[in-house]
């Protein structure tokens, strides 16, 4: 197939204006100056009127919208690293290749990771609600009291680029003791200069102060984190989310929060974004954050150059540097 020579290349999000700008230099660009989310039906346009698209997982690109006729698009650029949000087998058997974003977020990623470890274990959530509701009477001993993060142990769950990331931060920052279920393990150097253990999963989740979830969104890891593991946790124990929210069974979640079965949980991601499970919204121990892992100008603006690497790629017919499909 060939591409046309200034391809159309429609952006379904508002991206950094270096982004911008690069990407008006290459391709015939439609941008989404209000920023409003794309229905089916304008993803559909989309997919029918440009050469490719560089969407976000914002956009639902289910079966149904990727079915549209007649179809031009031959490349969905990811402006992310997940792409749950996107049919792979639909895009295969409609010839539409999928590149995603991997790498640039890592460290920012990893960086709220930790933020969300002591906002939950610090309950700094909690004071700063209260601070601003009136409710700091002034500083005594026995008010608003965490638990220490430093020594204690981190469970990892997924130990790819962020979870790795996020296991530096841990051991090196915090002086934490590193257990961690994923199905390939860390090669033995950096497995020792971390002195992490390989455990099943079950282990990971009983033996955690803090357990971190770093796996992607798909059918196997669909609500791994349910009741069972979550009574398998100590009650002093928090989970932290930033992977995808369908990864925890977040009824579970609510239940074990409220009945004090764990102290805590940090989230930045949803089951079903951006709505969030109003049980949730109503308990005090658990940090709220709205999917923030990646966002920095930093990161932005490099998952931008990072798409644009791979449109242009795709523009001269080489290969694509993140092929997903
Ligand atoms: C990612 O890269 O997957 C982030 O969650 C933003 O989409």
């Amino acid at each position: 197939m060939t591409v046309p020579e200034r391809p159309v290349v429609t952006v379904t999000r508002r991206l950094p204006a270096p982004v911008e700008s690069a990407l008006a230099e290459r391709f015939d660009v439609r941008l989404n100056r209000q920023d409003t989310p794309l229905e089916a039906a304008g993803l559909q346009e989309a997919l029918a009127t440009s050469d490719a698209l560089l969407c976000t997982v914002s956009d639902r690109l289910g079966a149904e919208v990727l079915g549209v006729e007649p179809l031009r698009a031959r490349l969905l650029a990811n402006f992310g690293v997940g792409f749950e949000h996107i049919n792979l087998d639909a895009a295969r058997a409609r010839g539409i290749a999928v590149t995603n974003t991997p790498g640039v977020l890592t460290e920012d990623t990893a960086d709220l990771a930790v933020a969300l470890m002591l906002m939950a274990m610090r309950r700094l959530g909690e004071g700063e609600r209260d601070l601003r509701a009136g409710r700091w009477a002034g500083w005594h001993p026995m008010h608003h009291l965490g638990r220490r993060l430093s020594g204690r142990t981190l469970g990892i769950v997924g130990m790819g680029r962020i979870g790795r990331a996020v296991a530096r931060r841990a051991v090196h920052g915090f002086g934490m003791r590193l257990l961690y279920a994923s199905r390939t393990e860390l090669p033995a150097g950096e497995a020792a200069a971390l002195d992490a253990v390989h455990v099943e999963l079950d282990r990971v989740f009983a033996e955690s102060d803090v357990v971190s979830l770093h796996v992607p969104s798909s059918g196997e890891t669909r609500h791994l984190v349910n009741a069972r593991q979550l009574d398998l946790m100590p009650p002093h124990g928090i989970l932290v989310n930033t992977s995808r929210g369908d990864v925890v069974d977040e009824g579970a979640l609510v239940d074990a929060l409220a009945r004090g079965v764990i102290a805590g949980a940090g989230l930045d991601v949803y089951a079903e974004e951006p709505r969030v499970n109003p049980g949730l919204l109503a308990l005090p121990n658990v940090v709220l954050l709205p999917h923030l892992g990646s966002a920095t100008v930093e990161s932005r603006i490099a998952m931008g150059m990072r798409a644009l690497e791979n449109l242009v790629a795709w523009s001269e017919g080489r290969e694509l540097p993140d092929r997903v499909v």
